[in-house]
């Protein structure tokens, strides 16, 4: 079941770069830009209502013709390493990618680290 939509330029995300809207096609007020470099992250913010499995999606755009990769971290565990965002072609062409994370009762924070010197693709929002 779909909560709700969590963007990537807003609280309570954090978006470890800059908040773009040169590239249009994006969900809200523009999506997150980290930089060219591993490490780089942007994080959403979430309440669960129980334990258990979350079905999320992660909407991201890949202008570059390589798959970007991303350690998922849960609450700070990686529960998903090198999670791959596929090139879409264009900047301004968006793709949703839906994965299950391991989730608590309550406050959750989702983590997406780049693992590429290419820094994560541009990350719209996070559906849960
Ligand atoms: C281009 C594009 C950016 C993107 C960047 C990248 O500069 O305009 O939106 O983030 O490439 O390679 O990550």
């Amino acid at each position: 079941a779909q909560d709700g939509r969590y963007e990537a330029e807003r609280s309570p995300a954090t978006c470890e770069g800059t908040v773009d809207t040169n590239h249009s096609g994006y969900s809200g007020d523009g999506f997150c830009n980290t930089p060219n470099a591993a490490g780089t992250a942007v994080a959403f913010t979430f309440n669960a209502p129980q334990a258990g499995d979350a079905t999320i999606e992660i909407g991201h755009a890949n202008g570059g013709s390589d798959t970007r990769a991303a350690d998922v971290q849960v609450n700070g565990s990686t529960v998903r390493a090198g999670l791959g965002f596929p090139s879409t072609g264009a900047w301004n062409s968006w793709s949703g990618t839906t994965l299950t994370v391991p989730v608590k009762a309550g406050a959750n924070t989702v983590r997406l680290v780049a693992t590429t010197a290419s820094g994560l693709a541009n990350i719209d929002y996070l559906d849960v």
